[in-house]
């Protein structure tokens, strides 16, 4: 694992996305793994403005998402199809086709799951995922004790994720305890890992994934596994590492190297 700490999380979503803008000059038709909550959203600002501004195009790039909701309509604003398109899709030139989301309805949903997987394995597999983590440690919704080979599947959602959560639902709506998550299998399978966490609250997570034990408890600590994840932190999330002085000096030599 490789960590930079940033000084804000605009850095480190800026940085986030010179690597994508990089790739995707290299690989016009770059397959992206997406994710979505408060993490990510930097990152998906300046791809918009980057196709606004720059004229950046998208219209080869494939993306697949991390997680849906089951029980919400794609027109729900809580489910992450509505997220996805207000905060990207909508303003970038991705064709619909190219787009595509794990399946949370009608029968057969475990086949459907394991056809998502080889949807991704067809195209080649995921270039670059983009990764938040929860409170937890759950990378996706792999919660812990999710199994570390796992495909795409629905998966139950924890208290604390429910909790964590419920700050984007009104009292007396209902939030979905069931979600179809790529599985950790899944993930590691992508060629390259960028993942954000920023504020306090992802301190803990972030010290049992870098510096725990492999652990299906903390699924996010699997990506130690993984030989090209970058972590983006703040000194907030940054706060309970250990070696958190040799991270900095590592990174510091990196660049110098780079330059
Ligand atoms: P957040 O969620 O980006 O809203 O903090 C991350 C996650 O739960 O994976």
């Amino acid at each position: 694992m490789q960590i930079i700490v940033c000084e804000t999380p605009d850095e480190g979503a800026d940085l986030v996305t010179r690597e994508i803008l990089r790739r995707l000059e290299s690989k016009p038709d770059l397959v992206l793994g997406l994710a979505t909550g408060s993490t990510p959203i930097g990152v998906y600002e300046r791809l918009v403005r980057l196709h606004r501004e720059k004229g950046v195009d998208f219209s080869r790039v494939r993306t697949f998402n991390l997680d849906e909701y089951i029980g919400l309509s794609a027109e729900h604003p809580q489910s992450y199809r509505f997220f996805m398109r207000r905060h990207l899709f909508d303003a970038l030139n991705i064709p619909a086709a190219n787009i595509h989301f794990p399946p949370t309805e009608g029968p057969e949903l475990q086949r459907k799951c394991r056809e998502y997987d080889e949807k991704i394995q067809a195209v080649g597999g995921i270039d670059i995922q983009i990764l938040g983590i929860g409170s937890n440690g759950h990378i996706g919704f792999n919660e812990p004790t999710s199994s570390l080979r796992s495909g795409t599947r629905v998966k139950t959602l924890t208290e604390k994720t429910l909790r964590d959560n419920s700050r984007f639902y009104s009292s007396g709506e209902t939030q979905p305890h069931l979600a179809t998550t790529m599985g950790i299998g899944t993930i590691l399978g992508a060629k390259r890992i960028l993942l954000q966490a920023f504020g306090e609250k992802k301190a803990d997570a972030i010290r049992a994934i870098v510096e725990g034990p492999i652990s299906a408890f903390w699924p996010g600590s699997v990506l130690q596994l993984h030989p090209e994840t970058t972590l983006f932190l703040v000194r907030a999330s940054a706060t309970r590492l250990e070696m958190l002085e040799y991270y900095v000096r590592t990174h510091h030599y990196h660049r110098e190297l780079e330059e």
